[in-house]
């Protein structure tokens, strides 16, 4: 059935291990990810944002996700990828998501506290968790400066007050991961130092890391042979994320490396096979490079296989 990541990420976090959770925009990828998630005997989070809403349509989404649940057996987290205001956390909530995230990490302090502690009232009656956020997500350059980092970087006081003051679930940090296939400019690096005070002072709040994708440089070549163009992509090294794991994150926010395994399959199916038109035949060896980036994730660098 569908379930909230409560008891999930407790598990994760007394094993030293984090749970997957996987943007979906269609059946193909949702297919994909349920698939690889019921050989591996793991718990995953399914993640929907604004824009697969958009995109799929609110009713098509929950509906899919519902057969998922219904053809694996499986228990599935049904969660809002970063909503951005109340309506929209309100709504999924309706609608029988059983975990939300707001997003205020936009707006100061006080106000995030405000709006998170908004919807934490909303989403507990109601028996769903909520995720917020606190810092901005934004790579480190080698420019940067410290004064810089620590304005944007989430700040472990603050995080252990934001925390105290809206009761939310968990807490999504920035310690220099982003967004999309380009996160670094020079070395990967990420503020350890910084995760591990935010552990020590909130050690019951589960952590999660945004932009967690690695960019697999097999996948980013794959699509550049089929006619592709995504020079300079590179994402979080593998280790980094087994560490950070080990270190308090509980769920791990994976899109871009979907993105790239079901682009990578597409592209070099149609190259290859000029003749055919028949979207089942890419779209079949898109699923698949789906649930095999997902094993991937979940057995090499999650840690969460078998353990449901
Ligand atoms: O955090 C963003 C996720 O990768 C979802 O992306 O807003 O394009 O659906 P999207
Ligand atoms: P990536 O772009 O690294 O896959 O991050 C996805 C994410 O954080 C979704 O909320
Ligand atoms: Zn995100």
């Amino acid at each position: 059935s569908l379930v909230t990541s409560t008891e999930m990420f407790k598990k994760a976090a007394a094993g030293g291990y984090a749970i997957g959770a996987f943007n979906v925009n269609n059946m193909e990828i949702i297919q994909g990810i349920v698939e690889a998630a019921k050989e591996e005997k793991s718990p995953i989070i399914l993640q929907v944002s604004a824009g697969a809403r958009k995109y799929a349509s609110p009713v098509y989404l929950r509906k899919l996700v519902e057969a998922a649940v219904e053809d694996s057996g499986l228990d599935i987290v049904l969660h809002l990828d970063h909503g951005e205001d109340f309506e929209i956390c309100k709504m999924c909530i309706d609608d029988g998501f059983t975990s939300v995230m707001i997003d205020g990490s936009k707006y100061p302090f006080e106000e995030n506290i405000a709006l998170t502690k908004k919807v934490v009232e909303y989403a507990h009656e109601r028996g769903v968790v909520v995720e917020a956020e606190l810092g901005k997500l934004a790579g480190i350059e080698d420019n940067i400066r410290v004064s810089e980092k620590d304005a944007t970087f989430t700040d472990p006081d603050q995080a252990a007050e934001f925390v105290a003051r809206t009761g939310v679930d968990s807490l999504a940090v920035a310690i220099g991961t982003s967004h999309g296939a380009y996160k670094f400019k020079g070395e990967p690096k990420l503020d350890f130092e910084r995760l591990e005070k935010i552990t020590k002072l909130i050690p019951n709040t589960p952590l999660v890391l945004h932009g967690a994708s690695t960019v697999l440089p097999e996948f980013v070549e794959l699509c550049n042979r089929y006619g592709g163009d995504i020079p300079g992509a590179q994402g979080v090294p593998e280790d980094m994320i087994r560490q950070a794991a080990k270190l308090g994150v509980c769920k791990v926010n994976i899109d871009t490396d979907l993105r790239l395994a079901m682009t990578a399959a597409i592209r070099k199916f149609l190259v290859e096979n000029p003749k055919e038109f028949d979207p089942r035949k890419y779209l079949g060896p898109a699923r698949t490079a789906i649930k095999e980036m997902v094993k991937h994730k979940i057995r090499n660098v999650l840690g969460s296989s078998n353990t449901l």
